[in-house]
């Protein structure tokens, strides 16, 4: 498929020369107005003895201090708020897995520019104004649903505000409203395909021609399954609530090679996860974001916890970031040994008579942590293809990852299924003393 020209919006047609002066003249403001509003910021630049004026050039944006989670919590609820509160227009919140959420808060412009940014996300998905699209997002303080719903009716389709769970509804509405387009996070696309076959209808033979996941890792190996099982183009959005939601950055379906961050409202670097230095443009580290344009809650030099590397733009003038690894929290450290469950997933994918469904349980075993990989057997595998696979993916995992772990195939239909993020990994360690 191309992109016709004409449905670019104006930043999409910049040069580089003309997106980086853009980018400067922006960060130099939004610094400012971080620095002038947000006490937090004033601080911590204060601190680390650098104020906005020192940012010369982009790669000035190195001086300036990093913002953590632990300093949104610290602000909770209002503290990194940039305007009066009566001027924002929406707050959302990150549910984070301990303590206290993440609130963040959008003005009027703020939502409009979001708005844009998902509509431009969608343009590059292939999705086109007078589509239907069908989102599955949850709605509520999640940013998924929300945000994904005002960028699809920016871009002009039409949308079916289905939000997450009632599987059995979602495969009724796809079959009697016929929507193009469907937004959700992968695993509960894999949820839908089994309501689909349980409901015997084909799901190739849907309406739906594109899919725009994300909010949680996934891998090429899903892409095929994904793709194969319902004859679409399945492709890649990311974003995360405390830079805006999803919407940061967009895989253009007419190269698939990763995915464009959208750098004229979110500046993005990857830095040394250990060190914080700045990394060279195609070296892995932590993705680190700082916005543009932000008015209620700007936002420097954020540390994402995700991990990817940067590259250079293809079907867009803006840098990609390649499919995210994973987050440096869903890291498990077994026996000295670095894994991510995308690792296990495309060992899993890979594996006959494996179903794409798995979880990985940590255990204690004497003093040391031992890994299982569940993953559920296909309908038709008999007994001789279910210990065949377990034993495959024993030794994929020993030869790819480099570490010894058990495996267990489980009847079909028996690990817990997804309605929106996935948790891949239930840790049953003992907590030691
Ligand atoms: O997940 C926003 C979103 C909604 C993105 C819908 C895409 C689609 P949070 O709940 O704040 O926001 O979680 C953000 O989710 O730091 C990543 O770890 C992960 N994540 C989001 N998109 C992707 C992706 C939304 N495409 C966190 N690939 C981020 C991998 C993703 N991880």
């Amino acid at each position: 498929m191309t992109q016709a020209a004409d449905l670019l919006d104006p930043a999409e047609r910049l040069d580089l020369d003309g997106l980086r002066a853009l980018q400067l003249e922006r960060l130099r403001n939004s610094l400012r107005h971080a620095y002038e509003n947000v006490p937090f910021y004033r601080e911590s630049f204060d601190k680390a003895g650098v104020h906005p004026d020192d940012c010369r050039s982009l790669s000035d944006l190195s001086r300036f201090p990093f913002t953590t989670k632990a300093d949104l919590r610290a602000n909770y609820p209002y503290g990194m708020f940039a305007v009066p509160r009566e001027r924002i227009r929406r707050l959302h919140a990150s549910s984070g897995t301990t303590g206290r959420p993440t609130v963040v808060g959008y003005t009027e412009n703020d939502l409009s520019m979001w708005a844009d940014m998902v509509a431009r996300s969608l343009r590059a998905a292939g999705a086109r104004p007078g589509d239907i699209a069908h989102i599955a997002y949850g709605y509520g303080l999640f940013t998924g649903g929300l945000g994904a719903h005002y960028g699809a009716e920016r871009l002009g389709c039409t949308v079916i505000p289905a939000s997450g769970g009632m599987t059995s509804r979602q495969v009724t509405l796809i079959q009697d409203l016929k929507p193009s387009v469907i937004m959700v996070t992968p695993s509960y696309m894999l949820t839908l395909l089994d309501e689909f076959e349980r409901q015997g209808v084909d799901p190739r033979s849907t309406s739906l021609r594109v899919g725009v996941f994300g909010a949680e890792p996934w891998t090429q190996d899903m892409r095929r399954e994904i793709e194969e099982r319902f004859a679409i183009d399945a492709v890649d959005i990311y974003g995360l609530s405390e830079v805006i939601g999803p919407g940061v950055a967009q895989e253009c379906v007419e190269t698939k090679d990763g995915l464009h961050v959208w750098e004229d409202h979110f500046f993005p670097e990857v830095v040394d996860p250990i060190t914080g230095e700045v990394l060279p443009e195609g070296e892995q580290g932590e993705l680190v974001f700082t916005s543009l344009t932000k008015e209620a809650m700007p936002i420097v030099r954020y540390r994402t916890r995700d991990l990817t590397r940067l590259l250079p733009g293809t079907a867009r003038v803006f840098r990609r970031m390649e499919k995210v690894t994973g987050r440096s929290d869903d890291m498990v450290i077994l026996r000295g040994v670095n894994l991510f469950p995308t690792q296990i997933e495309e060992i899993v994918l890979r594996t006959p008579g494996v179903a794409p469904h798995f979880q990985l349980r940590l255990t204690t075993s004497g003093r040391m942590d031992a890994l299982t990989v569940r993953a559920e057997a296909r309908a038709d595998a008999d007994a001789a293809t279910r210990e065949a696979a377990a034993r495959s993916i024993v030794q994929a995992v020993k030869d790819g990852i480099g570490v010894s772990v058990e495996a267990e195939i489980v009847d079909p239909e028996s690990l817990e299924r997804s309605v929106g993020k996935i948790r891949r990994i239930v840790d049953l360690r003992e907590r030691r003393g």
